[in-house]
């Protein structure tokens, strides 16, 4: 019994010495010392059969064998688990202890905030805001708010055609039409959006940004839109801001009016900014055409409103002080950065 137990420890230690890896070590330890079928463990179950007075050396040997083994096992098991770790140390590249980059921050778009802005201000007046699409009929864009085919007024809008039918949105006020076509009167809606012309300099870009403005209801009249307006302008520019209706044309509108503020640059006086006028035009606006209101099956002897356009981007130049409309569409951080 003795000689086998010394002869199973020879093996056991042949056996650990030629393991390359964790698996190789766990099944030396269950060949050996496995709870059922290991050979240490079928060996002391064996002791019961040697005679009583060698049994206690025998069993003392075989105790010392098989918690000499477990040691060695487990000795092993540490030394491969320390090897792979190394070697994973030895190729990993990361240095966890460098300091870590910052992520970068975004922001609005500034043409965004100002949009958000002049929403906000009509929706505490009770307007709502909606949308429209920006591939258009063409009726919805000229025909049903009284261009006449062929007028020049069509010109003037540059337009992107996509198709004989189809066109890029050149105003936001097909919104307009929609919008009465869909829901009877009281109307008061702002519709923002882009819009599209073929123009490019340092005031034109061929996509821009436009808010329409819409009330319609009983009663109304020019008087309603020079207060909508102005406290609109105000709220904008500040109380201070002066402000001025004069006539003009748009053949959706009759009267219609373009409204201007101070030239901020110059406070009036005369610069390259307002052409030496000392006013800067905002936006444009009338009373809704009674041939507008027939289009949309509302009833101009009872009904009567006021419409308005702005452009976007332009209200922004005039509020942070930019220069060239280009500069919201080249995407430029440092541009951009300034406005978080
Ligand atoms: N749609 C006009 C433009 O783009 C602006 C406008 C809107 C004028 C509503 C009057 C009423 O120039």
């Amino acid at each position: 019994m003795k000689e086998m137990l010394i002869r199973l420890q020879q093996e056991a230690d042949k056996d650990l010495a030629a393991c390359a890896s964790e698996d190789d070590i766990f099944a030396v330890k269950v060949r050996y010392l496995g709870r059922k079928e290991g050979r240490i463990t079928m060996l002391l179950r064996e002791l019961g059969k040697i005679p009583q007075e060698e049994r206690p050396a025998v069993g003392k040997l075989a105790n010392e064998i098989k918690e000499n083994l477990e040691q060695r096992v487990a000795q092993a098991q540490s030394t491969i688990h320390e090897k792979r770790k190394r070697d994973y140390l030895a190729q990993e590249k990361t240095d966890v202890t460098l300091p870590g980059r910052k992520a970068r921050r975004g922001g609005l778009h500034p043409v965004t905030l100002v949009l958000d802005e002049v929403i906000e201000i009509f929706l505490t007046m009770g307007f709502e805001a909606v949308e429209g699409p920006e591939a258009e009929l063409d009726w919805y864009n000229f025909g049903s708010l009284n261009f006449p085919n062929e007028h020049p007024a069509r010109d003037m809008h540059d337009t992107f055609y996509l198709g004989k039918e189809m066109l890029l949105r050149t105003h936001t006020s097909p919104v307009q039409i929609r919008t009465m076509e869909k829901q009877a009167p009281p109307v008061r809606i702002v519709a923002p959006g882009k819009v599209y012309r073929c123009d490019s300099d340092i005031s034109h870009t061929p996509m821009f940004h436009q808010l329409e403005g819409l009330m319609v209801e009983e009663g109304i009249s020019f008087s309603d839109l020079k207060g909508v307006l102005t406290h609109f302008l105000h709220r904008v520019f500040g109380e201070e801001t002066p402000i001025r209706f004069r006539p003009s044309f748009f053949p959706f509108t009759e009267p219609s009016a373009e409204v201007d503020i101070r030239c901020a640059v110059c406070r009036g006086k005369g610069c390259r900014v307002c052409s030496q006028s000392g006013w800067l035009e905002i936006l444009g606006s009338g009373m809704v055409h009674p041939e507008v209101l027939r289009i949309v099956k509302y009833d101009p002897e009872q009904v009567s409103g006021f419409a308005f356009g702005m452009g976007i981007e332009r209200i922004a130049m005039l509020k942070f002080g930019i220069d060239d409309i280009r500069l919201f569409y080249e995407n430029d951080q440092r541009f951009l950065e300034q406005f978080q």
